[in-house]
């Protein structure tokens, strides 16, 4: 309905092509149908056979004991801090660009009680070993919080989708057990980390105690993420869950997707970083000097492309993309999202094909080439509607 409204807008010969974000994937014809068809229970009394098959086989694919299925990656990152640091002046180190830091509407201290102390990210989503072994404190004075978890984030979302160096987790692996400090990793996106390293799940989440991927995004499932670590620490998530009005009743409704995509959409994903690369690609060749990407950077489904901030107003820019003018030669609507004020977010999930792809490229370009001549025309800041 929505995109009937959008499209009667544009004109009915314009291809919407948004790539805002990759939980908008949608559900796959096969999905649906195993939804349709699928053995159904009580999960609160582990009495789903869809779900306990889909946390057994996550447990497996991420080499842990055990897995619980969830409703988002807010969730499970939420779980875990709970678990992990269940002593009140409890605090967590990550990076200052990760997820659980800034857009989880400061829920480890809302609702944890617990203390975010975050250390600087690299632009390649780590941070530094040293101050990392410098803010770690695990035997606080009166005044002090102890740290309790330590989480990294991969692939990096804010960071542009880059894939954490396995030498750099196990390095952080292994300071963490020097101090008896768990380590979790917010795998959103962990399976095209795995994908782009062309490693195992399992060999991406070596080194961390708990971790979590979801299947709402890259994956295509309507909803839903697996938190994966020891029996012990499982039994515990599965308790706060419930506390979080997280019990769910029959989701195998929902597992049964989750299976389909552990089936058909892993090595798919390898489209997505293709689809991704490409666009970087055709940004790069403009050779503009108002926007920029770094295609070492564009490792896996997501593109930053970054803007000169006193030429290019962000919202402007994304109201030009999405818009088609009667001259356009390109009759494409590109919606793209910001996530901080010097660049907009392309993100590739399986829906968009490669005939979007090559539409999207020649959009962009499109919009970069206006803005190019403008500015080489006269110093003035472009007028779009
Ligand atoms: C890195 C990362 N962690 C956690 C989340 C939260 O996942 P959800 O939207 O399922 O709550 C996201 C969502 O985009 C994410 O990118």
């Amino acid at each position: 309905m929505y995109e009937k409204i959008i499209k009667a807008d544009l004109g009915a010969d314009v291809r919407i092509i948004d790539l805002r974000t990759d939980t908008l994937s949608r559900p796959t014809q096969e999905m649906k149908e195993a939804m349709y068809i699928a053995d159904l229970g009580d999960d609160v009394y582990g009495e789903d056979p869809t779900v306990t098959e889909l946390e057994r086989r996550s447990a497996e694919l991420l080499g842990k004991e055990d897995a619980l299925f969830l409703v988002s990656g807010t969730m499970a990152n939420l779980i875990t801090i709970m678990v992990q640091c269940s002593h009140r002046g409890s605090e967590i180190i990550s990076g200052d660009k990760g997820h659980t830091c800034c857009l989880e509407q400061g829920g480890p201290a809302q609702i944890a009680g617990v203390q975010s102390s975050p250390i600087k990210n690299e632009d390649d989503g780590t941070f530094s070993l040293d101050v990392l072994r410098e803010a770690i404190n695990v035997n606080p004075n009166v005044f002090e919080p102890k740290t309790s978890l330590i989480i990294v984030e991969n692939t990096h979302n804010l960071c542009g989708g880059v894939v954490l160096p396995l030498d750099w987790l196990e390095k952080v692996g292994d300071i963490a057990a020097e101090h008896n400090i768990p380590v979790h990793m917010d795998g959103a996106r962990l399976i095209n980390a795995a994908v782009y390293l062309r490693v195992s799940p399992k060999r991406v989440a070596r080194d961390v105690d708990t971790v979590f991927f979801s299947l709402s995004k890259g994956l295509g499932c309507p909803v839903g993420a697996v938190l994966a670590g020891s029996n012990d620490f499982i039994t515990k998530a599965r308790r706060v869950r419930k506390v979080l009005g997280g019990g769910w009743r029959q989701a195998g409704v929902l597992a049964a997707a989750g299976l389909v995509a552990l089936d058909t959409m892993i090595d798919r994903t390898k489209i997505d970083h293709e689809h991704a690369l490409k666009i970087a690609k055709a940004i790069h060749q403009m050779k503009s000097n108002i926007f920029k990407v770094d295609l070492a950077k564009v490792q896996t489904n997501i593109i930053l492309m970054y803007i000169d901030r006193s030429k290019v107003d962000l919202k402007q820019l994304q109201r030009r993309l999405q818009t088609v003018l009667d001259g356009d030669s390109v009759r494409a609507s590109v919606r793209c999202s910001s996530l901080k004020s010097n660049c907009v977010r392309f993100v590739l999930y399986y829906e968009i094909t490669a005939e979007d792809v090559q539409l999207a490229c020649d959009k962009i370009q499109l919009v970069i080439k206006e803005y190019d001549e403008i500015f080489s025309l006269k110093n003035v800041i472009p007028q779009f509607k």
